[in-house]
């Protein structure tokens, strides 16, 4: 594992190894360090490191992100997380791991994020869905959580499943999905080093409309993949279901890897349009697994167009 990360960083990278409670402090130290004159590779010190996944595109600023959302259980609409999910409540909250584990159980956020086995790192990373963003999560890989809590031999899927409350989520309401959301991955995307669960975008703690507390972020996947406020995870000897096949198994299968040259039958998908481009919103020629080709081994021998 050794020379994955770097410690290339500026300020803006900085996050600590330990929890997101005490991110904020590390930040003003940081601020006033910065004032002080320190230049930013010295703040390395502190004990942050950048993933080396991280792209060199500048980030999308705060404003997009919190507000052109996709999450359904808030609203349809591009702009009903930013205006709805503010009714979920996260604290107190709990993810379940259980399935074909060695230690199934149920997990605070605390314990989670003060394991020290777990690194919390800052990925800033390109996202598509018709649309495309890159974003500074600041996260932990999947994989360390796995390990954690022991796969058993004959796990080969995980499969992830989202809060369900009626009486936090207006969406729910609607049956425009079978709720609770659920995604999947097999077992080898899910230990994937660029596979990641965030907890932060910034140095913010995950907003509401991204998926607090906790969520998902496979970035050679259509976002979709990317499942939100995350309850459950279940490790599985069978595919799991996902709620974009359960709603229309002809337009999203269970891989769902970018691939610009499968078109979703209603859609060509060899080009995204890229917020934050101005009004006339510019559209680029969208890259295979997103442009993160380091996955490409994943599916050797495997016909893509098939396994869509
Ligand atoms: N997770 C849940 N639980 N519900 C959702 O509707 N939408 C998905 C994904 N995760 C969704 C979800 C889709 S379609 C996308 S594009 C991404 O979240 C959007 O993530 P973002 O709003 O943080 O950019």
């Amino acid at each position: 594992m050794a020379g994955r990360w770097k410690n290339d960083l500026n300020w803006s990278d900085v996050t600590p190894k330990a929890a997101w409670q005490t991110r904020r402090q590390i930040m003003s130290a940081a601020g006033a360090l910065m004032a002080g004159g320190l230049a930013g590779p010295a703040l390395a010190g502190l004990g942050a490191v950048a993933s080396d996944y991280s792209t060199d595109a500048e980030p999308n600023p705060l404003e997009h992100i919190t507000s052109y959302n996709n999450y359904y259980e808030f609203g349809t609409g591009k702009d009903d997380p930013a205006r709805n999910a503010h009714t979920l409540t996260t604290e107190g909250w709990q993810v379940e791991i259980d399935g074909l584990v060695e230690k199934p159980g149920t997990w605070t956020m605390d314990e989670i994020l003060k394991n020290a086995t777990l690194e919390e790192r800052i990925y800033r990373l390109r996202c598509v869905e018709g649309w495309s963003m890159v974003i500074p999560w600041a996260g932990f890989e999947l994989a360390d959580l796995l390990e954690r809590v022991g796969v058993q031999p004959s796990a080969k899927y995980v499969a992830f499943e989202t809060a369900l409350r009626p009486d936090e989520m207006p969406g729910v309401r609607s049956p425009v999905l079978d709720w609770p959301y659920v995604e999947g991955l097999r077992l080898d995307e899910a230990m994937h080093p660029l596979t990641i669960l965030a907890t932060g975008v910034y140095d913010e703690p995950l907003p509401k409309q991204n998926g607090a507390p906790i969520r998902l972020v496979v970035p050679w996947k259509y976002g979709f993949k990317s499942i939100k406020s995350i309850v459950r995870i279940t490790l599985t000897a069978e595919e799991p279901p996902t709620s974009w096949n359960k709603a229309n198994a002809r337009e999203y299968g269970f891989y769902s890897n970018v691939n610009p040259e499968v078109d979703h039958p209603r859609w060509s998908q060899a080009t995204e349009r890229v917020i934050g481009s101005g009004f006339l919103a510019k559209r680029v020629p969208t890259k295979m697994f997103n442009g993160y080709d380091e996955v490409a081994g994943l599916y050797s021998g495997m016909d893509l167009k098939k396994y869509y």
